[in-house]
Formats: structure tokens, sequence, C-alpha cells
């Protein structure tokens, strides 16, 4: 099915934006108000943040809107009774009959119910929420297959990726780069970042305003960690194909190094609208937000290898990922409340890779495939044991 050039007629889609309160949410909003010809929002889903998604109901007047949290369901339901706009679960939101292609931008596990429902269903998956690639990934991708849906990637390094890979032969390609910006800590020696607090970690460089969980995983680069699982899954490549880079500049996203030693980089104003756009427009292509930067505008570009001994988050992944199974969604569940635990003040940014790397150590394994329910178990198994930590207990945890 292609897509006609607007001279020829705009084709709309038809978008559900699930995690529309959030940074991603309303960064795909602000696109739909751009480009009112070409996006139509059909449905909207938050947590609890009713009034945010209130505020975008009446601009948008959805078929239907979803909040996950049970307290804020019923204040939609009362407020929106005899508006015409049906209340339904976040799945229902995500699944809507009218409904072309699912931004699931929701942060967290959370996101992958509401991911395999865009999928079984057949829309376009347009996918922010990388949490739903890292801790079921295979499953995902064997009912988009069953089905027919697409994933698109939105992560700006795997839109990067998706872009560069546009006509490459699989057996041209040699390994396929992620670059980092290096977080707020980047340059600082292991014992500075070991001891970071919530405020040092949230003041990121080059990527302001994006939601508090992916804000702090920049400064531990695990973020960098779960988008090498997620590009072994988008792109069907082991981990030694998979390397990371920081680029401070945040210019380039993606680099694809070819067998003859070429590479070819995807490079961009650092602005989440634009891989947002890609996926829900692709195959098409429209006029950015902001003004590109042309050839002449780039600023310097560096790269360096990334700091593996100040940031072993890094090669927790890695090693979650040689471990295959429900390891990676271990990884993920123990994060989210490791960050949670960081941000309460509980303990410095050190303790976040030592609480990782101390429950994978009591994790078994599973399923070597996981399917979404093996994943879910395996997640709050992960939460329940990340919860009970306490830096003295390394290592001596119960196992599963
Ligand atoms: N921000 C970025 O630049 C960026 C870049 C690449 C990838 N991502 C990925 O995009 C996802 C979202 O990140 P973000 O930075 O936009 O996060 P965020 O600002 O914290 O927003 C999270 C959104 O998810 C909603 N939400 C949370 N739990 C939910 C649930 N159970 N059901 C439905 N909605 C729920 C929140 O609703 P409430 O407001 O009601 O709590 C909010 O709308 C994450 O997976 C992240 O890794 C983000």
């Amino acid at each position: 099915m292609g897509t006609m050039d607007l001279q020829d007629g705009a084709q709309v889609r038809r978008i559900a934006v699930l995690g529309c309160t959030g940074s991603i949410g309303r960064d795909a909003l602000d696109l739909a108000i751009r480009h009112p010809d070409r996006l139509r929002v059909v449905t909207l889903a938050c947590n609890r943040d009713v009034d945010g998604l209130l505020e975008a109901a009446e601009r948008f007047r959805p078929e239907a809107v979803a909040a996950a949290d049970p307290w804020a369901a019923g204040v939609l339901a009362s407020r929106l009774d005899g508006s015409g706009i049906r209340v339904v679960s976040v799945v229902e939101a995500a699944a809507w009959p009218t409904v072309d292609v699912t931004l699931v931008a929701i942060a967290g596990v959370a996101g992958l119910r509401p991911a395999m429902a865009a999928v079984e269903t057949g829309k376009r998956l347009a996918l922010a929420n990388k949490e739903s690639l890292v801790a079921a990934g295979a499953a995902l991708l064997r009912l988009a297959h069953r089905s027919g849906s697409e994933i698109l990637p939105v992560d700006s390094e795997h839109a990067g990726l998706f872009a560069a890979l546009q006509g490459v032969r699989r057996g041209s390609l040699r390994r396929l780069w992620l670059t980092a910006s290096g977080g707020p800590l980047r340059g600082s020696s292991a014992a500075d970042v070991a001891a970071a607090t919530p405020e040092r970690a949230l003041r990121h460089p080059t990527w302001p305003g994006m939601g508090r969980r992916i804000t702090v995983d920049t400064a531990t680069l695990l973020n960098k960690g779960l988008e090498v699982i997620e590009a072994h899954h988008l792109f069907d490549a082991g981990e030694h194909a998979i390397g990371v880079v920081v680029h401070p500049q945040s210019v380039v996203h993606a680099i694809v190094e070819l067998a003859d030693g070429s590479l070819l980089m995807q490079a961009s104003r650092p602005d989440m609208r634009l891989p947002i756009a890609f996926a829900l427009a692709y195959p098409d292509r429209w006029a950015p937000p902001e003004p590109a930067i042309p050839p002449t505008g780039l600023p310097d570009l560096q790269f360096q290898p990334p700091d593996r001994e100040a940031f072993p988050c890094l090669d927790l992944a890695y090693a979650a990922l040689r471990a295959g199974g429900t390891a990676p969604a271990v990884l993920n569940g123990a994060d989210e409340v490791a960050v949670a635990r960081f941000l309460a003040g509980e303990f410095p940014l050190g303790h976040i890779p030592r609480l990782l790397e101390a429950v994978l150590g009591q994790h078994k394994g599973g399923a070597e495939e996981p399917e979404l329910d093996e994943a879910l178990a395996a997640d709050a198994w992960a939460r329940e044991r990340a919860a009970a930590w306490r830096p003295a207990a390394i290592a001596r945890g119960a196992s599963r």
C-alpha cells in the first residue's frame, strides 16, 4: 500500500497516542497540530494526568480515551459524560478499530500489553517504548509476523539505523553503531558518577525534557544498554554486531558500518519530533518542525568509546542480552524500581548497577524466548527483588 504525495492528495493517518501526557506523547501531539491534513488523533491514553489528557481531548476530539489508573479512569468517565468521547481501557485504545498507527509512548514495561494489542490487530506500531522489545521482543516480533503489522522504532538511534539500512543487503553489513550523548555525567570519574545525586543525573545536556526514568538511564548508560537489546530484536543482530559510541553533540544518531568499511551515518537536529514523524509517516518524509541543520552548520563531531568502568550498566545490559530468556525483562524491571528508589533519595547513582547486578545474579534464566506472561512474571519477580535489595545483601539474596 503506497502513500500518495501531498500534491496528489495526502493520506490521513489515524493515530492512537498512548502516553499522550509525557515527553514523547506531547511531541506527537505537536506534530498532529502541525499536520492536521496528515494526522488525525483517534485515541489518547495516559496513566494519571487527567487534566493533561482532557486538554488534549478538547483540542483533538478523539473517539476514545483511556487512563490506566482506576481513579483517573473514573474521573475521565465523569468529566466526559455526554461528550460523545468514550472512555475505554488502554489496551482498547491501542487496538481501536479506526486506528492505523498506534504510538506507544508509555514509560516502562506498562507499554508491553498495549503494544501487543496494537500488533495483534495489525496496526502499524510506532514504538517509543523500548521496554516492550527488551522484555518480550521475540514474542512481539512473532506476533507482528503473524498479523502483518509493521513495527517502526521511535528511539532516534533505531529510527536512524532503520533509515540508513534501507537498500543495504544483509551480507554487506558489518556492524550497527548506536550513538550515546554520554548523558549528564560524561567525563566524570567512576567515583564521581557513583556518588551522583538525582539533581545531577537529571540535568541532561542535549535531550532536555525527557521523562525522569529515561533521563536517569542516560546518566548510568543503561538506556544505551537497553537500546542494544532493542536493536538486537529490531535488526536481528547479535551482541558483537552492535556497538556503542559516545557522541556528545547528539547530531549523528546511528552509524551503519558496511563490509567494505564504509560508514553510513544518519544525522539530524536532536529533536524527537523527527523520529516520531518518521515512524508515523514512513515511507514519507515531512518538513521538519525546526529548520534542518545544513552540512555547513554541523558542529564539530566527536566520537569516543564509552567509559565502561564509570558506567558499568552498559556491560550489564550486554550480559543480559547474552544470557537471553527473561534476563532482559529482569534487568528492565529491576531498573525501573532502582531508578525510582534513586529518585526518592534512597541511595546514590552508583547503587543502581550494584542493585541490577545483584538481582540479575539471583535470576535463573527462564524460557528461551519468553511469551508475554513469562516476561511479565519475570518483571514482577525482578521488581520484588529490587524493592527488597539492601546494599549489605549483595550476593547473598535468595535465588528464584
Ligand atoms: N523522552 C524521550 O526523548 C525518549 C526518547 C526515546 C525513547 N523514549 C521512550 O519513550 C517512552 C516514554 O518516555 P517519556 O520520556 O515520554 O516518558 P514520560 O515523559 O515519563 O511520559 C510517560 C507517559 O506514559 C504514561 N503512562 C505511564 N504509565 C502508563 C500506563 N500504565 N498506561 C498508560 N500510560 C502510562 C504517562 O502518563 P501520566 O502522565 O498520566 O503519568 C505519560 O503520558 C519510554 O519507553 C522511553 O524509553 C523516550
